[in-house]
């Protein structure tokens, strides 16, 4: 099982989950305000989840025998989710939170699609569960800012 497609695209996910859990921990130590402690286990929740998933990306691109991105600096490079400037303002650190999860939303889904069309059910699998994860996690957080969530 080798598909360069899939592999290709598995380490673009990879590459933007690193970026969102470097950005998600910064909102962790940098919060502050009136919601700190529930904010700041928020942001806990959400790179520890990270960090899951991208050990979980790394060890699917191995199994298609590709070789996972392991240099951060081709990370950055490679990511479509930029590093973020965490000033500890709270709505600014949730959205931005929600906008990293609607980028990895994007590549989820063309994945899931690629995927799909290779007949890799496993992959796609997995997408349709970081998928139906994350949605729940953008209502969320939409609903602490007080906003309408959209989901893709
Ligand atoms: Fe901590």
């Amino acid at each position: 099982m080798n598909n360069e497609k899939i592999v290709k695209k598995l380490n673009q996910l990879l590459a933007a989950y690193q970026v969102v859990y470097f950005n998600t921990r910064a909102s962790h130590w940098l919060i502050k305000g009136e919601n700190f402690f529930e904010l700041h286990a928020k942001f806990e929740e959400q790179y520890n989840d990270a960090t899951e998933k991208i050990d979980e990306i790394a060890e699917r691109i191995l199994t298609h025998g590709g070789v996972p991105l392991t240099a951060a600096s081709e990370m950055v490079k490679t990511s479509a989710v930029k590093e973020a400037k965490v000033n500890g303002d709270q709505a600014a650190c949730v959205k931005g939170l929600l906008d990293d999860l609607s980028k990895l939303g994007v590549i989820e889904n063309e994945l899931a699609k690629i995927a799909d069309d290779a007949n890799d059910i496993v992959t796609a699998d997995m997408m349709t569960r970081f998928l139906s994860e994350q949605q729940k996690t953008r209502w969320m957080l939409s609903q602490f800012l007080n906003k309408k969530s959209s989901v893709n």
